[in-house]
């Protein structure tokens, strides 16, 4: 039987490469990976194509080439890129463009990496956070959440995918431990003593891959993470991996968001809004569902195990 094609958006990075590693290290599944890239003679697009995906250039801001890309596709992967351009606006065009193309090319099951549009727990008139870019209180949260409306009401056959706090962050975002003035490790996270969902973003990608292999979860919102954990678990098990000791430093979201590098005011407000509905946003990414999509996922102190060599500790 004719393998069924995932067309996958972000191929040469982290939540798409992941899914394009899952789809071909299971050859008997039933699935071909077709890798989405602007470049197809990067390193990372060759590397992929060396494993067997078959690679096609597409940009997400040109309708034809995604129209090209998703053609004959089973289904597709779509993601959006925040950080490369802080523009929810921008987001906001490229999800509605690879909804729109995943119609148009009658796939069979889409996933929507999305997260939640905090505004409908926080509305732009509490004040407990600010309002920033004027109508968000989470940009890179909300836009995607907004987004959703594109894939269900075009009738896109769409699992929306609540994903979490990617643990690389601590390697590729500066988020890992920094020496204080008193020459300890201190990891921030401003949540206090409530739980952050966290994944190996190379989970995200398995997990994917077994959301297209369960049909059923077409027109679901599931979520994932591979544990729930407090910023004081996660200095412990950093402590423990590192072999030094690493504190918890639980700034409060309004220092965070004072601290001025590009964003900051944004993931502050999204720590807080973790912290202030983490009974809602911990059970929005079931463990054990995670786990039924993703036989692999790993812990924190797994995935320390193996990435903790490459944490800069500033
Ligand atoms: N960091 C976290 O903890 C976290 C957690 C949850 C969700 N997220 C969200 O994850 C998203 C990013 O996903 P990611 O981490 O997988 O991204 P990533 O590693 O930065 O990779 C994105 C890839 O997308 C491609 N790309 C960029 N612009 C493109 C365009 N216009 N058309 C086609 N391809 C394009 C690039 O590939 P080429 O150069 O090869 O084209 C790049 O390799 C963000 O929106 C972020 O908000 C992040």
């Amino acid at each position: 039987m004719a393998k069924k094609t995932i067309a996958v958006v972000g191929a040469t990075g982290a939540q798409g490469g992941g899914l394009v590693r899952a789809i071909l290290a299971d050859p008997s599944g039933g699935f071909a990976a077709r890798a989405l890239t602007r470049d197809p003679q990067s390193d990372k697009a060759k590397a992929l194509a060396a494993l067997g995906a078959e690679v096609v250039k597409a940009d997400v801001d040109d309708p034809k080439s995604l129209a090209r890309a998703f053609e004959g596709a089973h289904g597709a992967f779509c993601v959006t890129f925040y950080w490369d351009h802080f523009s929810p606006e921008k987001e906001l065009a490229q999800a509605r463009a690879m909804a729109q193309a995943a119609k148009d090319a009658g796939v069979k099951h889409a996933i929507w990496s999305t997260l939640e549009d905090t505004r409908k727990r926080v509305p732009l008139s509490d004040s407990r956070m600010p309002t920033l870019l004027g109508k968000y209180k989470v940009p890179h949260y909300d836009a995607k959440g907004e987004a959703n409306h594109f894939f269900t009401e075009l009738g896109v056959p769409t699992t929306l995918l609540n994903t979490s706090f990617y643990w690389d962050n601590l390697i590729h975002f500066g988020s890992g431990p920094k020496k204080g003035p008193d020459g300890k490790l201190a990891f921030v996270l401003p949540m206090g003593d409530k739980k952050l969902p966290g994944i190996a973003v190379e989970d995200i990608g398995r997990c994917a891959y077994g959301i297209f292999k369960r049909p059923d979860l077409i027109g679901k919102t599931v979520g994932i993470a591979g544990e729930h954990l407090t910023g004081a678990q996660m200095a412990a098990a950093l402590s423990k991996a590192l072999g030094q000791e690493v504190v918890h430093n639980a700034v409060t979201p309004e220092v965070y968001r004072g601290f001025g590098f590009p964003g900051a005011d944004d993931l502050g407000n999204m720590f807080q809004y973790k912290a202030d509905f983490e009974a809602e946003y911990c059970g929005a990414r079931d463990l054990a569902f995670s786990r039924s999509l993703n036989p692999q996922l790993q812990t924190f102190a797994q995935w320390l195990a193996a990435n903790k060599d490459r944490i800069p500790l500033g």
